[in-house]
């Protein structure tokens, strides 16, 4: 499942290679995000999400059949989740914020997933012990970003299963070992503990209906890397009588090096939710940008935006849309140098981390509130 620099690999586990948005779609068939879908949202949201206005979120399943369900007056529910192997960075923070966007335009509830079974077995050196660790600390980043409480369910894998096991082994009965194979790349060498678990992953998608008793549909949102997840759970949806959940996909916050998604095997080029300011600023200063050799050639000739990680961190998170276009002119123009483009990213960045990092000191306080018990299932 390797690649070398330039081929694709876009897969729950391994994302690397330059990635092509467009030839995703095509591979995985979903659908691009179309000015009609987007002139609905801004209909019945009231406004477009930045990450909409960019195309960040790029390409869906359903989410027209979704919207007119929810115009007609059928509300959906909202399923996103995290492989809790390390600490979150803030390329993980992107489709969370969206789906709290979500949450509060279309007043909807979320179910969250903390996979600690997932990364406990697909890690070999993985103790209970980390990922549990990974999954409280992680599950304090969401809660940092003031999702409503009420309407707010937190799935840890492990100390929720009852939620989940019933449904998850109906999945599973309709999964092939030779599908899971195709979809997943398993080998003869994978545990069997990871064949199993996409059932998991697929159980929360069907959790409302099957609470309430009739089909509530759902919506996901998250980066494309788990569509293969839904390409399973969508194939499995009717024959257990539920609606094929609809998905919104994203492309990926990029890393502060040259190509590449932010990734938390490259934590130099990643910024984690917990990392000292002071570090944050470091990783900003020694980010890969789109700069000239000298000064007098970049104010001469300009610079390109199109490959600057730190143009990218402003464009996905950190300036709003007059900002960004004048960046971009500027930066064109050579009327800036990358010098003071990081300086102005990493006061954003440390400003974000101390203000984020006191929300999750007090998400300590209301972990439990968050978390499924078994009076939600
Ligand atoms: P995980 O922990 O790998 O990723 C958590 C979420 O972050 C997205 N993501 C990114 N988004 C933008 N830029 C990036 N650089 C970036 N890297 C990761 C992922 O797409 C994901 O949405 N198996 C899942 C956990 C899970 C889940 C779900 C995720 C369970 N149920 C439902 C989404 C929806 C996982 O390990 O995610």
């Amino acid at each position: 499942m390797s690649a070398n620099n330039e081929e694709m690999v876009v897969t729950p586990w391994e994302v690397s290679g330059k990635i092509d948005y467009d030839k995703l779609i095509k591979e995985f068939g979903t659908q691009p995000l179309t000015p009609e879908i987007l002139e609905l949202i801004q209909r019945l949201a009231g406004d477009l999400h930045l990450q909409l206005r960019r195309r960040i979120f790029f390409s869906h399943r359903d989410l027209d059949w979704i919207l007119r369900r929810f115009e007609a007056g059928e509300k959906f529910v909202l399923y996103t989740g995290r492989g809790p192997s390390g600490p979150v960075h803030i390329g993980h923070l992107a489709p969370w914020m969206f789906t709290k966007y979500l949450q509060d335009k279309f007043d909807s509830k979320l179910y969250f997933q903390i996979t600690d079974d997932e990364r406990f077995l697909y890690h070999d050196d993985f103790a209970f012990a980390d990922t549990q660790k990974w999954a409280y600390e992680n599950a304090l980043d969401l809660i940092a970003l003031g999702f409503d409480p009420k309407k707010t369910r937190m799935i840890m894998d492990t100390r929720n299963i009852g939620a989940l096991y019933n449904l998850a082994l109906s999945i599973a009965k309709h999964v092939t070992f030779s599908t899971a194979k195709a979809v997943f790349g398993f080998q003869e060498s994978t545990n069997i503990g990871l064949i199993f678990y996409p059932a998991v992953q697929a159980a929360p998608a069907f959790l409302e209906s099957s609470l309430v008793g009739h089909n509530v549909p759902c919506l996901i949102p998250a980066a494309i890397d788990q569509d293969p997840y839904w390409r399973v759970t969508r194939d499995v949806a009717p024959k257990l009588g539920y609606y094929k959940p609809a998905q919104i996909h994203c492309r990926f916050v990029p890393g502060l090096g040259r190509g590449g998604k932010m990734s938390a095997s490259m934590p130099e080029t990643a910024i984690f939710t917990v990392d000292q300011p002071e570090l944050a600023e470091k990783k900003i200063l020694s980010a890969f940008t789109g700069g000239r050799a000298t000064v007098e050639e970049q104010r001469r000739l300009g610079a390109n935006p199109d490959v600057c990680s730190v143009f990218a961190y402003d464009y996905f998170l950190f300036m709003d849309d007059r900002e960004i276009e004048n960046l971009r002119l500027d930066c064109l123009a050579g009327n800036i140098l990358c010098g003071e483009c990081k300086q102005v990213l990493a006061e954003r960045v440390k400003k974000f981390l101390v203000e984020h990092q006191e929300k999750r000191e007090k998400a300590k306080d209301h972990f439990e509130e968050y978390l499924c018990s078994a009076k939600d299932y």
